[in-house]
């Protein structure tokens, strides 16, 4: 990977001529993909556009991404998103700014650290094989579905334990139709509508919201009972921990908060996580060389048996085979942030209130700082751990202070899914290119359907 200069010359800012009123939101909302990547070609590394009638910036250069990623919380924060969101995930960590933002970061990221991710890792493993156990030779499936089946299994345990039981599908089932719906908002625009207006959308969204905080309602408020009765030992799973964590002055998240932070968690870890494998198993079966590849390392390092914890270090091209797949197609593909004062960016003004954004999507496909982008090639980060990786250049979990707290959790479910899965199971997708779609996350805009191959006999 090549190095970056920060020494760029900014000045004057160019950027598209929109249309009054609307500015460049109507080539934005048909295309943002191609809409920023077209920026970046056009006009250089640090763009002027408009969003309605805000104007905007648009930085794709690494240098000024790291620059502005170190100033959010101080010079920036993450910018409105809209409705649905602020419903969904009430005053979470997601939707705080400042102090209160702090706080909630400090008693959040403790439940998601390595240490916890350890103790995660053996629920990742069961749900991909309980998942992959239904899985017939010849059989057709929609990635896509499968992954979130995984994934919500997943998230569902690591949350709640096993309090769900039965009901883990019925608030699975609500949750997705909410993140649904939150991508509709984006890709329709519907983002802009004024808040009290009561769109059928928005009546559809109350109606999942309702089943979704009556579930999670039930289990914070049961679990909290058991504990302060004493009757409940600290179990380790999100909950717990959540329930369990004091501020800096010795007070505990309040039973709303607690429910804000588990719905924020879920929606955050689960689509993201999802997308992530589906694009995986897509890019590994149209590149059969990193296929065979990964089903050595697998053979190597596991043999026989199921991946656990102690293996993901070793699984060393499994962890590039993802690596690769967030560079190519980052489920967060980018990031909306606001100047919260006047600021400079690579020596260019930005005035308070304006929009900044970068996409992970355009520098992640840039040839100045990747041979050949557009190739699925995991030997790219030959010899770069995970602790060495540019910041500046791949950047799926964010980077600075808001940086994505479950990055870690995210990468060791990915790569032990996948490796219980790939270990058993070839995916064999149908022909044909998915495009992919930009609403909330960076989605396949068909689904990604497979027929399933036995890659090794299978071995119980
Ligand atoms: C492949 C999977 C994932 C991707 C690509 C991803 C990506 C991101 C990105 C880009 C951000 C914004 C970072 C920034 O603004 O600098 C973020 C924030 C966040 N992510 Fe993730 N994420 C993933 C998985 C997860 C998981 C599994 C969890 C929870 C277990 C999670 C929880 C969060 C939370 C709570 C935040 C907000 C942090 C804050 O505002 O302080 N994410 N994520």
């Amino acid at each position: 990977m090549m190095t970056v200069s920060t020494e760029i010359e900014l000045r004057p800012v160019p950027g598209p001529r929109g249309l009054p009123l609307l500015g460049n939101l109507p080539a934005f909302g048909k295309d943002p993909l191609s809409f920023f990547s077209s920026l970046r070609d056009e006009y250089g590394d640090a763009v002027t556009w408009s969003l309605g009638s805000r104007p905007a910036l648009f930085v794709a250069h690494p240098a000024h991404i790291a620059e502005l990623m170190a100033e959010v919380e101080h010079t920036f924060e993450p910018g409105d998103v809209g409705w649905t969101f602020a419903k969904v995930c009430g005053e979470s960590i997601l939707r705080s700014r400042g102090a209160q933002w702090r706080r909630k970061r400090a008693m959040v990221q403790p439940t998601v650290r390595p240490k916890q991710v350890r103790g995660y890792a053996t629920t990742m493993v069961e749900c991909a094989q309980q998942r992959g156990n239904g899985w017939r030779e010849g059989g057709r499936i929609d990635v896509g579905r499968e992954m979130e089946r995984i994934t919500q299994r997943i998230v569902s345990r690591t949350l709640f334990g096993n309090d769900l039981g039965a009901r883990a599908d019925v608030l699975g089932e609500s949750l997705s139709a909410i993140e649904w719906e939150m991508g509709a908002e984006v890709r329709s625009l519907r983002l802009f509508l004024p808040p009290w207006v009561p769109s059928a959308a928005r009546r559809r969204l109350l109606a999942e919201l309702a089943v979704v905080d009556e579930e999670v309602g039930r289990l914070v408020r049961t679990r909290r009972q058991a504990m302060d009765r004493g009757e409940e030992r600290e179990r380790e799973d999100l909950l717990s921990r959540l329930l369990a964590a004091r501020d800096g002055q010795g007070q505990r998240l309040s039973s709303k908060e607690v429910r804000d932070e588990a719905v924020t968690l879920w929606i955050a870890g689960n689509g993201t996580s999802t997308t992530a494998l589906t694009w995986t198993w897509y890019l590994l079966a149209r590149n059969p060389g990193a296929r065979t590849k990964l089903t050595a390392e697998l053979q190597r390092v596991l043999g026989d048996r199921s991946p656990s914890f102690e293996d993901y270090e070793s699984l060393t091209y499994t962890r590039q085979v993802i690596k690769e797949s967030l560079r190519l197609y980052p489920p967060a593909w980018v990031i909306p942030l606001r100047a919260k004062a006047g600021a400079r960016l690579g020596g260019h003004a930005i005035r308070a209130g304006d929009a900044v954004w970068c996409s992970q999507w355009v520098t992640h496909r840039d040839p100045r700082w990747f041979t050949d982008p557009l190739a699925f090639r995991p030997e790219r980060w030959d010899g770069e751990s995970t602790a060495n990786t540019s910041w500046q250049t791949w950047f799926p979990f964010g980077t600075g202070p808001r940086t994505c707290v479950g990055a870690r959790f995210a990468q060791v479910e990915t790569a032990l899914v996948l490796a219980t899965l790939a270990r058993r199971w070839h995916l064999e997708v149908d022909p044909g290119e998915v495009v992919p779609q930009a609403v909330q996350l960076l989605q396949p805009s068909t689904p990604v359907r497979a027929t399933v191959r036995a890659a090794a006999p299978p071995s119980t």
